[in-house]
């Protein structure tokens, strides 16, 4: 039997405490703030504020600490603060190549059972690795879409900011199940992000390395490859590929090409970050949204251009759109609707 400590003794520590085998044996929990503890912790195993906390026989009696937390940036740096301190112990993390897989299902089961989330764990397992989007936009994703192919909505499903594809499969598949014929275009330089500029803010600039000329050269961030979007489509998903448009390149120098090459829309998400990228996609594309279309933006509560943009071009347009928040970050609206 071997013997472990875990780091995080809220949601993820209860996670990890289902998740372990037989020949592993939980003898108390590490966390900060231990009043927080998830309900089948609290007051059956001993909670210390740190490892510094636990009596000594209790850290010679642990063989190794297991680090589960929510995020894992977080997890890592805990993971590798513990390791330098204590390198006689066995360290692990709930995202290690052994845990990840096991740890995210139960993690999304759970928070499907709590938040009320609709999309089929499956898909969001195959999904998971190709996007960054929150549980929370992903399953916006993909109630909308069901809704556009329950409510017949007429047009294709876009996606702008399509790094590894995930987000957008989520689309492709409920048009799949659908079986209406619907088309999915997906837009990106699959390069990267392109220079900011002034109007997205200091963040941006510190995010791109001080580069804010707004230059159509990739800053080396968010790169998602176009070879992981066809893995994720074609190879996992099995989306018919007769069904999907790729547009690589620009936003800026896609777009003002696209002709007859685009129908109408019934699903825009716009995902490109900055305030460049979101006013192109939606001059040239919002007007091709049908009455009763959603426009979704990704970015709106996070990056200052991104929202700037959406106001900038609701205004111009004499429109006022109800913006429903998805999360801290994704708001959505429909067409038409105000
Ligand atoms: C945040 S990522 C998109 C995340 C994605 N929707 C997901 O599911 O994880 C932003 C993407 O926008 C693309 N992008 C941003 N501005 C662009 C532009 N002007 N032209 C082409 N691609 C752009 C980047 O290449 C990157 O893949």
């Amino acid at each position: 039997m071997r013997k472990y400590l875990v780091y995080g003794a809220n949601v993820s520590g209860w996670i990890a405490l289902q998740m372990l085998s037989d020949d592993q044996q939980v003898i108390g929990f590490i966390d900060q703030a231990g009043t927080s503890a998830a309900p089948g912790i609290a007051g059956r195993f001993p909670i210390y504020q740190s490892d510094d906390d636990a009596p000594p026989s209790v850290m010679q009696e642990a063989q190794g600490i297991l680090v589960a937390v929510g995020n894992r940036t977080v997890a890592d740096e805990i993971k590798d603060r513990l390791l330098a301190k204590r390198p006689e112990m066995v360290v692990e993390s709930v995202y290690d190549e052994q845990y990840v897989a096991a740890f995210l299902k139960a993690r999304y089961l759970l928070l499907q059972e709590q938040r009320g989330f609709q999309m089929p764990v499956e898909l969001y397992c195959a999904v998971r690795d190709y996007t960054m989007v929150s549980e929370e936009r992903l399953d916006n994703v993909y109630r909308l879409t069901k809704e556009a192919e329950r409510s017949r909505l007429p047009g294709a499903f876009v996606e702008c900011g399509v790094w590894r594809g995930g987000c957008a499969a989520v689309m492709a598949t409920v048009a799949k199940e659908a079986g209406n014929g619907r088309v999915i275009h997906l837009f990106d330089s699959f390069e990267g992000l392109p220079e900011p500029t002034d109007l997205d803010g200091d963040l941006a600039k510190d995010y791109s390395g001080g580069r804010k000329t707004g230059r159509l050269e990739t800053i080396g961030k968010c790169v998602g490859p176009l070879d992981d979007v066809r893995e994720l489509f074609f190879e996992r998903l099995a989306i018919d590929e007769t069904k999907v448009r790729v547009h690589r390149g620009w936003f800026q120098e896609t777009l003002p090409n696209l002709g007859d090459e685009m129908e109408p829309i019934a699903i825009l998400r716009l995902d490109g970050d900055w305030y460049e990228s979101t006013m192109i996609c939606l001059e040239h594309l919002f007007p091709r949204v049908v009455p009763g279309g959603y426009v979704i933006i990704d970015d709106y509560g996070f990056w200052e251009g991104c929202r700037l943009a959406v106001h900038e071009y609701l205004e111009r347009q004499g429109l006022q759109a109800d913006l429903i928040p998805i999360d801290d970050c994704g708001v959505y609206f429909v067409k038409g609707k105000s």
